[in-house]
């Protein structure tokens, strides 16, 4: 679905990427943790086509050449085929949550009646049933972030984006945004990249690839990922490890 190479870029002197890779399948998960500053945000966002890299390419469904479209393509292709969950929410201010989530429907020349029905259904299912006709600015950080991980899912996109799209959440609602993710992957078949510092959510992806200095490494999971990621040797509070220690 999406696969990336030799991924390089900077912000003025400073590094954010030296040579990161990754690809993701149709209907799989792929966590990507790391240190602060290590270039995980950087990374989405060129994997998005937010952000044109230096250099290196980003290829989508094998021969889309994500940043050698124009800006008014990779604008039409962000907005039909993929969703992206921002680090801070980001959602438009003067709309009412449930209008942000019908945003990329109606972006989408939805029709009234499916955009409606939609939009329902992801309400309730993301519990914002008390806050829907709210601003953004008078609701929680938590229930900010429930209507962005919506709203990113609410076109089905082939590839969703989310950057640390359950830090902000207590552990029951970040469940009932990581079971729709994986959902939409198992069900919609589609491919979700997910930034994460937790071990739990990680463990839960189908790989993780760990960046370190805007590099990526992959870290494998043989038996269960909880094995070899989460295993006995690792200190806490320490870093993933490179690889793991039963089959590379
Ligand atoms: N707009 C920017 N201008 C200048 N430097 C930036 C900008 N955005 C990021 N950087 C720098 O690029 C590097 C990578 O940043 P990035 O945001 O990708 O890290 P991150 O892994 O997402 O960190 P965090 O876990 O804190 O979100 C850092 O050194 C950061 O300071
Ligand atoms: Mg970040």
């Amino acid at each position: 679905m999406l696969s990336a190479s030799g991924l390089a870029l900077r912000y003025g002197s400073t590094v954010a990427l030296r040579s990161a890779s990754v690809t993701v399948a149709p209907g799989e998960t792929l966590a990507i943790t790391g240190p602060s500053g290590s270039g995980k945000t950087s990374l989405l966002y060129c994997l998005s086509g937010l952000v044109v890299p230096d250099s290196g390419s980003v290829l989508l469904d094998g021969v889309i050449d994500v940043h050698r479209l124009t800006d008014w393509e990779r604008s039409d292709l962000r907005r039909s085929r993929f969703g992206f969950v921002f680090q801070f929410a980001e959602l438009v201010p003067e709309l009412t949550l449930r209008e942000n989530v019908e945003l990329p429907l109606s972006l989408n020349k939805v029709s009234h009646r499916s955009r409606k029905s939609r939009v329902a259904d992801l309400v309730s299912r993301f519990g914002l049933e008390d806050c829907a006709d709210r601003r953004p600015a008078t609701v929680s950080g938590g229930q900010a972030q429930r209507a962005a991980v919506a709203r990113a899912m609410a076109h089905r996109p082939a590839v969703v984006f989310g950057d640390e799209p359950t830090g902000a959440l207590d552990g029951e609602s970040g469940e009932v945004v990581l079971g729709a993710m994986l959902a939409h992957a198992e069900e919609d078949g589609a491919a979700v990249v997910l930034v994460t510092h937790s071990d739990l959510v990680a463990a839960r992806a189908d790989r993780v690839v760990a960046v370190r200095d805007g590099e990526t490494r992959s870290l494998c999971r043989c038996v269960s990922l909880a094995d070899c990621f989460l295993g006995p040797d690792r200190p806490a509070g320490s870093d993933p490890p490179a690889s793991c220690s039963c089959c590379c």
